[in-house]
């Protein structure tokens, strides 16, 4: 970037386009009706700005295009094979790479081979799939963030940090047989896509060490983790990318990734240690479920876009425009008045629903009819994270989620500023007429998971 210039643009040039379909307000009210209030339930084409997730739905580049013409199929052995392994391990040079179709693939193998009742896996916060995939087993998955990571208005530059003493009093409690392993997601995604310090990570292995209990990362969001940890981190400004990538690698035992995320893919995933009983059980389970381990649950082309998506994310130019233009939103709306979880996380902007419309008691989903006003002004889809998604308890009792947020999670390398400037723009005029705002009602869910699928209608004003 030239030094002297403030704006930063994005740093790349668009090779290929996709139509985005402009609708009319009437058009997007009846979609949205149609989808019983649902956001999950709409036909992409009626979405104007999809912030609904940044997984899997962000641009590829050229050359992981061309790698995707490169792709060999060969059954075992491939050469994407190793042109994947050869990425992963450059900067988590784990002995043991294990390829799987997604994040929680990785995970459901992983804790298939080391849950079981009566033990339990410590996280700052487990992601919903993660926590599910402990629990699956009959293990409990404990959160340990620091009480920083708890508060959404509270500026901390590590907000996704482990509570250290948390953690060891948990150990001493439950005793360090029960606890398998100890995770850090990075950065912290059920926790506002907060960043986790290197010091923090040096304290955790600590106690691990101390007790002789192996550390893995969740490390879907490494490259953006390591950006803040660049920014923020006394003494770490002049380090390259991948330096701290690598000493982040080197305090854990293994790490389970989504391919999605910092991966620049579509798709894709993999679990990786250095621990060999451990790998030879996981890979067993993996021919069981995902396929040969040279390719795991991708086809080679896969493994080529992700190879090459490694090498491309932890460009210093990328990172400073990912963070960047994730906290121009962000930093608009706070400047405007709209409450958002600060600081502005690496990946999205959450926005505090329950702060914006304090009229709405969170039983009647302050998260949904936010996102269903942004949709019907302006085709924004983001996606409620509240009392819609946490507040029914598998006894069929419903409380209010902790907060009721709305969470803009920004694809990568998909949209430009004018489009950000427009999603502020709608936004803001949403929370202009906060106040005419209704609640909802839920006519129809499943007993779990009803964010996905669960059928709203307006309450009368
Ligand atoms: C922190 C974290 N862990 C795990 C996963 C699961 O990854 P996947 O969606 O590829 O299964 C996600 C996905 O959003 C995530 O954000």
């Amino acid at each position: 970037m030239p030094e002297s210039f403030r704006t930063i643009i994005e740093p790349f040039r668009i090779h290929s386009v996709e139509p985005i379909r402009i609708t009319t307000l009437a058009e997007r009210r009846a979609a949205i009706a149609a989808a019983g209030y649902n956001l999950f339930d709409l036909h992409a084409n009626d979405v104007l700005i999809d912030l609904l997730t940044d997984s899997g739905t962000g641009a590829m580049s050229r050359d992981q295009w061309a790698g995707i013409q490169r792709g060999d199929e060969s059954y075992a052995g491939s050469p994407s094979w190793f042109a994947f392994l050869e990425s992963v391990q450059a900067l988590f040079p784990f002995k043991h790479v294990i390829p799987t179709h997604q994040g929680r693939a990785a995970e459901k193998i992983l804790f298939s081979a080391i849950g079981g009742p009566g033990r339990a896996i410590p996280n700052n916060t487990h992601f919903d799939t993660t926590r599910a995939n402990v629990e699956y087993t009959g293990a409990e998955a404990v959160d340990l963030v620091i009480a920083e990571g708890r508060q959404p208005s509270l500026v901390h530059p590590f907000k996704g940090n482990m509570d250290l003493a948390a953690l060891e009093r948990f150990i001493v409690e439950r005793g360090p047989a029960s606890i398998p392993v100890v995770f850090v997601t990075i950065t912290n995604n059920s926790g506002g896509g907060q960043p986790v310090s290197l010091e923090n990570l040096r304290g955790v292995r600590a106690v691990c060490d101390r007790f002789g209990i192996p550390l893995f990362l969740d490390a879907c969001r490494f490259a953006e983790n390591a950006w803040f940890i660049h920014e923020r981190e006394p003494g770490q400004g002049d380090r390259p990318i991948p330096d701290i990538v690598r000493e982040i690698a080197s305090l854990a035992d293994g790490m389970t990734m989504s391919a999605k995320k910092d991966g620049l893919a579509n798709i894709g995933g993999w679990l990786a240690m250095n621990d060999d009983a451990l790998a030879e059980q996981c890979r067993n389970l993996l021919i069981l479920t995902e396929g040969f381990p040279t390719y795991g649950g991708l086809a080679g082309r896969d493994l080529e876009a992700i190879a090459q998506g490694l090498r491309e994310v932890v460009d210093e130019d990328y990172l400073r425009y990912r963070i960047r233009s994730t906290a121009y939103l962000g930093d608009a709306l706070d400047r405007a008045g709209v409450p958002v979880v600060r600081p502005i996380g690496g990946h999205a902007v959450y926005i505090d629903a329950r702060g914006l419309l304090p009229h709405i008691p969170p039983l009647e989903y302050p998260g949904q009819a936010l996102a269903v006003a942004l949709y019907e002004a302006g085709g924004i889809r983001g996606c409620e994270i509240g009392t819609v998604m946490f507040g029914r308890h598998p006894d069929g009792t419903e409380t209010p989620a902790a907060m009721d947020l709305v969470r803009l999670a920004i694809p990568r390398r998909t949209y430009t500023q004018s489009h950000v400037d427009y999603a502020i723009e709608v936004v803001l005029s949403v929370a202009a007429r906060a106040a005419d705002l209704r609640g909802y009602r839920i006519v129809r869910e499943p007993p779990a998971l009803r964010h996905f699928t669960a059928r709203f209608e307006p309450l009368p004003a």
